[in-house]
């Protein structure tokens, strides 16, 4: 008992040390919440910034019930046992909830308590940052000055209520680093859109996550503000937005027949290209993210027959195709201290046989996660598609012999989800969270003779 004790205590300074760390290299508890003007406050002049910035992620990067449930049932109680991963305590609350990381408010209280964490990335934060501590940001590295002057992209701004400041930070991608880029505690990098970007075309090109994301209109930022013909829109659209995610991967089905006999095979492919998304598809929270290709055969009378994708033979192939019987994610039942848990469906209800464009992330016992501040590996296979990327797939269907004979439609149907259904169903996440989403589809006919 007096062992388990002093274990615990000694548990209970290693932590605080481990936060004492935190709050030197990073700005945790140099500030308090009062610091801050509610979003509500700048959307009393700023109404069309603040009603987008409302309605998109960054206002519920806390609040969001995936968000919440992934610290609050696994991370926090995983930092509290394991003192490997103990800064994510403090961690995930510097990106999802700054104010709270900046206020020293930690672990921060759960949404119903309606504290001011609720507020997620606010106006505050992204201009009043006034750079990074790192060279090439992540891991929110950033410099913040909470006081009324406002880092802003323009020379010429003047407001009745704030200074202005131009900024060639707020400008840049790298403000978008600070949080969109994330190392693990083991070293792992587990989020690299900024850097995936920077190593793609875009950024030789001078294209900014600004110009994707924040899309520029004519009009008026403030209500006195001057009319102008390029005001920054705060929209923030990503993969949650289904308009955002259409159609970025075109689809192109190719077959040298025209018709193929019953038993035989008939050879075709389909080429898959990124030519909108500005960095790989899937991005960001990479570990939970899946963007598959289902491929069916549909005869005259609307049978479906199931054609998997011919396997490369690259190293790591396995975890790209759909398989019903493989199981991962046994982390999750161990933080959750639930006896003999196996595992649960890798894929979800991927169909099997289908491509899974995804890079599947491993904890140190080498098994499949989605726990990304969990993550000690996850370079062994990379199967996204790039910016400006074109992917092969190859097909090889074996018509059935009794097969009527007649037209047949080859479709290639492209979907996202956000997170496996399996672990969506697991953690009792609302259906929508995990939803596929189609992204793209194709078809070709063929004659079965
Ligand atoms: C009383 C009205 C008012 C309030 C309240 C207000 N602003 Fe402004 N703000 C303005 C006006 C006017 C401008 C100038 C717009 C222009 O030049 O077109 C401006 C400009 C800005 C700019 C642009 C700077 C640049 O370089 O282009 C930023 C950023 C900004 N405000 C942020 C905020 C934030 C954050 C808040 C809340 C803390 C806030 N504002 C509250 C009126 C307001
Ligand atoms: C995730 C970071 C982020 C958040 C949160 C954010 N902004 Fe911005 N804001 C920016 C960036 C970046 C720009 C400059 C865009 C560019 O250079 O194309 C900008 C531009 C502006 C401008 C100037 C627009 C123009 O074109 O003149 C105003 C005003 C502004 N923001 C106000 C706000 C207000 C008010 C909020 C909260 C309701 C807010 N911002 C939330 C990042 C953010
Ligand atoms: C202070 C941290 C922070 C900064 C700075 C920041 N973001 Fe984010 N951003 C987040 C978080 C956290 C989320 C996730 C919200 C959620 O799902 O919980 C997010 C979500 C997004 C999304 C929505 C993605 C989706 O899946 O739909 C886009 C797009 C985005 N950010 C773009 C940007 C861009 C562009 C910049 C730079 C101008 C930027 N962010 C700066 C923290 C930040
Ligand atoms: C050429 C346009 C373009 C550029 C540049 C760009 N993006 Fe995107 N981004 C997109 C599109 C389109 C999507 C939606 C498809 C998707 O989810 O990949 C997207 C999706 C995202 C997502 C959701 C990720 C996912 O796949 O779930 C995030 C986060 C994001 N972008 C952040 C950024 C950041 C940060 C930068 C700069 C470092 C950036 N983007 C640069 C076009 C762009
Ligand atoms: C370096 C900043 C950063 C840190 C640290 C961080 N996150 Fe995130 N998180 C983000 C960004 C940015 C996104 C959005 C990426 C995207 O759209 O795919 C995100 C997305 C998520 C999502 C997905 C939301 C969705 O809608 O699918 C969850 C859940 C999440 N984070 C939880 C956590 C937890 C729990 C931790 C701590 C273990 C954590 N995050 C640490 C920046 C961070």
């Amino acid at each position: 008992m007096m062992m388990r004790m002093m274990k615990l205590s000694l548990a209970a300074v290693l932590v605080l040390l481990i936060a004492a760390v935190h709050a030197e290299s990073a700005e945790m508890g140099q500030a308090k919440y009062e610091d801050f003007k509610k979003p509500k406050y700048c959307g009393a002049c700023h109404r069309e910034i603040y009603q987008e910035w409302n309605q998109s992620l960054m206002s519920k990067s806390f609040v969001h019930e995936w968000d919440e449930v992934e610290y609050f049932k696994l991370a926090l109680p995983h930092a509290m046992k394991l003192e490997k991963v103990s800064g994510v305590k403090a961690g995930c609350i510097g990106c999802h909830a700054p104010l709270a990381f900046l206020s020293g408010d930690i672990p921060p209280k759960p949404v119903a308590d309606k504290t001011r964490a609720n507020e997620g990335v606010s106006c505050e934060i992204c201009h009043n940052i006034t750079g990074s501590k790192e060279a090439v940001p992540f891991n929110f590295s950033y410099v913040i000055e909470p006081d009324k002057v406002k880092q802003g992209p323009r020379k010429d701004a003047e407001s009745p209520v704030h200074e202005t400041r131009y900024s060639e930070f707020n400008r840049s991608p790298e403000l978008c680093a600070t949080c969109h880029d994330e190392q693990s505690p083991y070293g792992a990098w587990v989020k690299a859109t900024y850097r995936e970007w920077k190593a793609g075309p875009y950024a030789k090109e001078g294209t900014r996550c600004q110009d994707c994301h924040m899309y520029r209109a004519p009009g008026k930022s403030a209500s006195k503000g001057k009319e102008r013909n390029d005001i920054a829109h705060h929209s923030f659209h990503g993969s949650h937005d289904k308009g955002k995610l259409a159609g970025s991967v075109d689809i192109a089905l190719y077959s040298k027949k025209k018709s193929v006999a019953r038993g035989g095979t008939l050879d075709f492919r389909a080429a898959l290209f990124n030519g909108k998304v500005g960095h790989y598809i899937p991005s960001g929270s990479t570990e939970e993210r899946m963007l598959w290709l289902e491929v069916w055969a549909v005869d005259a009378a609307g049978k479906k027959y199931a054609v998997p994708v011919e396997a490369k033979g690259f190293k790591g192939e396995e975890y790209t195709i759909a398989d019903r019987k493989a199981t991962a994610y046994q982390a999750m039942g161990e933080i959750m201290e639930i006896a003999d848990y196996k595992g649960i469906s890798r894929d979800g209800n991927v169909p099997d046989g289908s491509r899974i464009f995804r890079k599947p992330f491993f904890d140190p016992q080498g098994r499949m996660t989605i726990c990304q501040w969990y993550t000690a590996e996850n370079t062994m296979v990379d199967y996204r598609i790039g910016p400006r990327e074109t992917k092969i797939e190859k097909y090889a269907w074996t018509v059935p012999e009794d097969m009527e004979p007649g037209r047949v439609t080859i479709e290639a149907n492209l979907y996202y989800s956000q997170i496996p259904s399996s672990v969506g169903e697991f953690m009792k996440l609302p259906a929508d969270e995990y939803a596929p989403v189609l992204v793209n589809k194709a078809a070709i006919e063929v004659d079965v003779e």
